[in-house]
């Protein structure tokens, strides 16, 4: 769609290009994640936030291709740092759990935003995120639960994510 046919209000505009930042952050911080699980000898706990930094990846790709359908050409700036150091899997999954709390409140911001700005397809588009985020903050909040059950038995978390269905099974990512 051409520019000259621009539907989309300015400030949200500018929300979902900073939403795009967001999702990328998300995903290198759960590439950071992985990579601490990866060190600690964990392969599922890696693989399991492997998916997830993808997955943060896709929604970013979501805003990216909503905008252009939208006829406005999305704005990439620079992602800020993540955290690459935890001192234990309960804090990497914490970190993880204070991530998804932090985006679904980004993305609550951007449907409140919408809604005063009377962008009702932006409210629409945002409606999907809306349900992803119980999804990834139930499933991360029933993976510390699942680490803090198991102490120092991590192996027994590895054999929990292994039985684990991935999130993106059945469902459209
Ligand atoms: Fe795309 Fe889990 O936030």
């Amino acid at each position: 769609m051409p520019n000259d046919t621009l539907i989309l209000k300015p400030g949200c505009i500018e929300g979902l290009n900073q939403q795009i930042v967001n999702e990328m952050h998300a995903s290198l911080q759960y590439l950071a994640i992985a990579s601490y699980f990866d060190d600690e000898g964990l392969p599922e706990l890696a693989g399991h936030f492997s998916r997830q930094s993808e997955e943060e990846r896709q929604h970013a790709l979501k805003f990216v291709k909503y905008l252009h359908d939208a006829g406005t050409r999305p704005v990439f700036k620079g992602i800020p740092d993540v955290r690459n150091d935890f001192s234990s899997a309960t804090d990497a999954v914490q970190c993880a759990l204070d991530g998804e709390i932090k985006v679904t409140n980004q993305i609550n911001d951007l449907v409140g935003l919408s809604h005063r700005e009377n962008d009702y397809m932006t409210h629409t588009f945002l409606q999907w995120f809306v349900t992803e985020q119980l999804e990834e903050v139930s499933t991360v909040t029933t993976l510390l639960q699942v680490i803090k059950h198991a102490g120092p038995s991590l192996l027994l978390v590895e054999d929990f994510i292994r039985r684990m269905p991935t999130e993106t099974e059945g469902a459209d990512a």
